[in-house]
């Protein structure tokens, strides 16, 4: 496979991912073409758009990648690279984009500061994804699905948990959602300055009775096991 710095890139995809990434690379002027199955449901015009020296993006749902690469003799020998932050496979180079794809597009410093964490013993950054200047990091393929987990356990999970906050603010206590916006930025912030200390209220002030009556206003939600859950987990995680 010869690589030069000046390759185009074909994005795969027409999901969030895809989305974000034909955003930023038309916002840096980096030329390339778009392609998914939706506008080409034979796959004609992949072949044509994979000519000379390209930097395919596998933007497409986890679980479709391999077979795709592998349906489509046209990306055997090209430099693919998938998004998954989870999954390794000698058919194409992993590069996760560390952050969160919603539906709206972002501006061009959010997509800048966006640190991508690749596998250690491939490629290098400027091989892979020549034209970004991101930050980027090395793991080892074996420390991705627990690396995955972590992820989808800060952001997504605490996602749900703010979502399930402002829900109950609007449909059962009648506040407006937009009552909890300083407290979630002060959490942020206070992560971010000092983790060790960020954490307030009764689970470190070991304040059983607020814990318990906590537990109690939950009874009959799904959300009560999570509190419960959350109890347990710290109790083991003190005790090491
Ligand atoms: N969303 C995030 O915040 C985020 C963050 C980091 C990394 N990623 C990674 O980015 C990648 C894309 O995620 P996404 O959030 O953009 O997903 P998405 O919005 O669900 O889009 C998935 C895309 O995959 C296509 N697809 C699914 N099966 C396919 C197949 N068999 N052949 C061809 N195309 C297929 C879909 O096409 P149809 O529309 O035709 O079904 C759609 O365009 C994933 O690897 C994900 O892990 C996502």
């Amino acid at each position: 496979m010869t690589t030069t710095a000046n390759p185009t890139y074909v994005i795969i995809g027409a999901g969030r991912v895809a989305s974000h990434f034909t955003h930023y690379f038309n916002l840096l002027k980096l030329p390339f073409n778009n392609w998914s199955r939706a506008q080409d449901p034979a796959g004609k015009d992949l072949s044509t758009l994979v000519q000379g020296d390209v930097r395919v993006l596998l933007a497409i749902k986890d679980s479709a990648i391999e077979e795709f690469v592998s349906m489509h003799p046209c990306l055997h020998g090209k430099l693919c690279l998938h998004l998954s932050g989870h999954l390794s496979t000698p058919l194409a180079y992993g590069a996760h984009p560390l952050f969160t794809f919603g539906s709206d597009l972002y501006e061009l410093s959010a997509y800048q500061h966006i640190p991508f964490i690749l596998e250690t013993g491939g490629p290098s950054f400027e091989t892979l994804l020549p034209g970004l200047k991101n930050q980027h990091y090395t793991i080892d393929k074996s420390l991705k699905p627990l690396y995955h987990s972590l992820c989808v356990l800060s952001g997504n999970f605490s996602c749900l948990l703010w979502q399930k906050f402002f829900s109950e603010l609007e449909k059962t206590l009648h506040l407006p959602k937009e009552v909890a916006f300083s407290y979630l930025q002060q959490i942020a912030n206070n992560l971010q300055k000092d983790s060790e200390s960020a954490l307030t209220g009764p689970l470190v002030r070991g304040d059983k009775v607020t814990i318990a009556t906590n537990l109690k206003a939950l009874e009959g939600d799904p959300f009560q096991g999570v509190y419960q859950a959350f109890v347990d987990m710290y109790e083991k995680t003190k005790q090491k």
